[in-house]
């Protein structure tokens, strides 16, 4: 009954939008919906549209994966993906695709932080519950969204920048840092947390920081970089695994040794990672754990069911060092 109130709402609200020449979206499926006593899932699956960030990194990799392989027509669902290749003008195009289809749920892990209240009240006016998976947005009405499970990133750049502070910081160091991609949650807070937690030790410095996006290879683009400016770094903090890999390859590259000659701190500990932390090419990892996928599947019964869904659901993470990381790699999932 709530979708079908839902799927009637949505193309309300598409044909609303298109009067005003507010959209582009083809008014056809919700129309064709509403005909039909608006049913448009089949059977009885919940259909559910996810926009993905992209595909930047061993991380994103993961929880695609565990997003498909439980949100499934066996557990009962119509699972419609997108991917945006990190740029927000198509994960809007893409919310706005689902609305016009009269999806019941939206879920979506959002590549920046601001700038979605426009998008989301279109969902909201359209009766179409959304789930921020993985990535905060900066809105006000947290009635925009049902709820938003992920990671606490603030908390991960505070564990990396404790464990520095006690482990390398016990004489003066330089760090540089590779950065998330610019306007997202986990390089805002990630940058905040690592900060907030070597603030009070005078031994660090920050000696130059720059977006690497969160891919291999504009960390190892940024780094070549760092290392022509800089021939006095002592500290990588790169803001997932992903860009202190493309560190590495830098590193090794200007005849230096990673992991020894300049240290490397991480987040993430996707497999690659913890091969490179066992290794000891990395020197210590935060876990962001990505398997989002069965916690998905539960929120999205409980919203479906009317029942109610806490606004903010954390994910817990682990950190690891080389010893942790070789006992933790041959059950490693991702
Ligand atoms: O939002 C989670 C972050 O996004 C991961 O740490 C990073 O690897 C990914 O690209």
């Amino acid at each position: 009954m709530r979708r079908k109130l839902a799927v009637a709402a949505a193309a309300m609200a598409v044909l609303t939008l298109a009067a005003c020449g507010g959209t582009t979206e083809p008014e056809e499926p919700a129309t064709e919906d509403v005909a039909e006593g608006g049913d448009a899932m089949e059977g009885d699956l919940v259909v559910v549209g996810f926009s993905q960030v992209g595909a930047e990194s061993g991380w994103r990799a993961a929880n695609t994966k565990s997003i498909q392989d439980n949100l499934t027509k066996e557990n009962g669902f119509d699972l419609k993906f997108s991917d945006a290749q990190q740029k927000q003008e198509n994960q809007i195009q893409a919310i706005r695709s689902y609305i016009a289809q009269g999806v019941d749920v939206i879920a979506f892990s959002p590549v920046v932080e601001s700038g979605w209240d426009a998008v989301l009240e279109e969902a909201k006016a359209a009766g179409i519950p959304v789930v921020l998976t993985d990535r905060a947005v900066d809105s006000q009405d947290d009635t925009l969204y049902e709820t938003f499970i992920g990671s606490d990133f603030v908390l991960e750049g505070e564990m990396a920048g404790e464990w520095v502070s006690e482990n390398l910081a016990t004489e003066p160091i330089k760090v540089v840092e590779l950065q998330g991609t610019t306007g997202s949650a986990p390089a805002i807070d990630r940058k905040e947390g690592f900060e907030s937690a070597t603030a009070d030790n005078p031994n660090v410095e920050i000696i130059a920081s720059q977006t690497g996006n969160f891919t291999r290879s504009e960390g190892k683009t940024v780094m070549e970089g760092f290392l022509q400016a800089h021939d006095d770094i002592d500290l990588v903090f790169a803001h997932n695994d992903d860009m202190g890999l493309g560190a590495i390859e830098a590193i090794e590259a200007a005849g230096l040794v990673p992991g020894e000659d300049i240290k490397i701190v991480t987040i993430d500990a996707v497999k690659d990672g913890m091969q490179a932390l066992a290794d000891g090419k990395i020197n210590y990892i935060v876990e962001c754990n990505p398997l989002l996928g069965p916690d998905l599947v539960d929120i999205i019964n409980k919203v479906m069911a009317g029942d109610e869904v806490e606004k903010r659901i954390v994910v817990k993470d682990l950190a690891f060092d080389q010893e942790a990381a070789i006992e933790a790699l041959p059950d490693r999932q991702y």
